[in-house]
């Protein structure tokens, strides 16, 4: 009984944190494409939860059952003994009496089977209705782009402007610039000056209210699979999953399928190794969620780990390394500009970190501006 008991309770946590972890980094589970490993972690933790709790109910009302159970056999009996001296009655009133008490008491378990299936049911179709949601918008840009997005040559901002639906004005006026492949480029400007909201448009997560955003002259769909797949997105709040250091770098990968050599070998470029050294544990160093055992420049390059993880085509990072010390700062960029092959798209600050990038723009006034290097 007391393993049911913590079984229930552990799945139930297990369910919670589950959905937690997904909703708190909806952007990373859509960027990384981790929909299935949080529906996985979830089914698995529900069904043994519906379990524990069935047969702890069963347990629970065993005892009771057994007693009415009890009464009712004395009844029979009793009954049957007496009818036996006396068969004035017929044994048509015994069965009668029996039917009719045993249904009696079977009444109330078998509400609560109807009700605990019901009750399934509901919640069945609760988080049906959020995962079809979210499915929709991958199927429908599935269909959308009938070819995979590539980007051989240039993104480009065309007269884009965005308004948020709740808001009344344009964050971003009439944008134009364009990025060639393997540049890097560094934006900064005030806050609240539309930054993130930029990168959100070049990642597709929203789609500009005029102009276009065109990977390669082709203009990109919003929730792009294909794009997605080829973006490392750093967010400006970084968010750990309460799992090994190896799964929160290999982000949305089942454990069996993760690549341990790739991780080790970013772990080290990452500077993460000495870390993790210092907490004598290795790869499967379990981490708590938001990072609650580690320090802020120590969640920073576990992201900056996981966009690199996926070798990607572009990079985004978004005010990523302000919580590292200078000298580690200094080491991520340097790490960063050597990557072969890498288009960055790089938001920032701390003006001094510009100068690893190629052409710097700043967001002023609601549109951008092109700033000398
Ligand atoms: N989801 C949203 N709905 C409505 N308005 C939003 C939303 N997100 C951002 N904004 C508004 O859009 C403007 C630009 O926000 P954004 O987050 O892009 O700024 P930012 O330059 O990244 O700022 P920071 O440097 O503080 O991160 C702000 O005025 C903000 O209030
Ligand atoms: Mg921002």
């Amino acid at each position: 009984m007391n393993d049911i008991g913590k079984d229930r309770y552990t799945s139930y946590a297990d369910k919670l944190k589950a959905e937690k972890e997904a909703f708190d980094g909806i952007k990373d589970v859509i960027i990384y494409g981790a929909y299935n490993y949080f529906i996985k972690k979830f089914s698995a933790a529900n069904k043994k939860h519906v379990n524990s709790t069935l047969i702890e109910d069963l347990l629970k009302s065993l005892p009771k059952q057994f007693i009415e159970f009890f009464i009712i056999i004395l009844f029979v009996l009793f009954s049957f003994f007496y009818f036996k001296f006396d068969d004035s009655f017929s044994n048509y009133f015994i069965t009668i009496s029996v039917f009719f008490l045993a249904s009696y008491k079977l009444l109330p378990i078998s509400n609560k089977i109807f009700l605990t299936l019901q009750l399934l049911k509901i919640k069945t179709y609760g988080f049906q209705q959020v995962y079809n949601e979210i499915m929709d918008g991958y199927q429908n840009n599935k269909t959308n782009t009938d070819n995979e997005t590539s980007f051989n040559n240039s993104l480009e901002f065309k007269n884009v402007s965005y308004r948020y639906p709740v808001g009344k004005n344009n964050v971003l006026d009439n944008i134009n610039f364009k990025i060639k492949k393997n540049q890097i480029t560094g934006i900064f400007g005030e806050s609240g000056s539309g930054k993130s909201t930029l990168l959100n448009l070049l990642c597709g997560l929203i789609e500009p209210t005029n102009g276009q955003v065109l990977i390669d002259d082709k203009p990109l769909t919003q929730m792009n699979e294909s794009w997605l797949k080829q973006i490392g997105y750093v967010p400006q709040n970084s968010y750990l999953i309460s799992e090994t250091v190896s799964e929160n770098i290999a982000f949305g990968i089942d454990k069996e399928n993760i690549n341990l050599d790739l991780v080790k070998e970013i772990i080290s470029k990452t500077k993460l190794d000495q870390f993790i050294k210092h907490h004598g544990e290795d790869v499967n160093f379990l981490l708590k969620q938001d990072g609650k055992n580690i320090s802020g420049g120590q969640i920073q390059r576990i992201a900056i780990a996981r966009a690199l993880y996926r070798k990607p085509n572009l990079l985004i990072l978004d005010e990523s390394t302000s919580a590292l010390d200078y000298e580690t700062e200094s080491e991520i960029l340097k790490l960063i500009k050597d990557i072969k092959d890498i288009t960055v798209v790089f938001v920032t600050h701390r003006k001094h970190t510009l100068n690893i990038c190629d052409f710097v723009y700043e967001i002023k006034d609601n549109t951008l501006v092109e700033k000398k290097t």
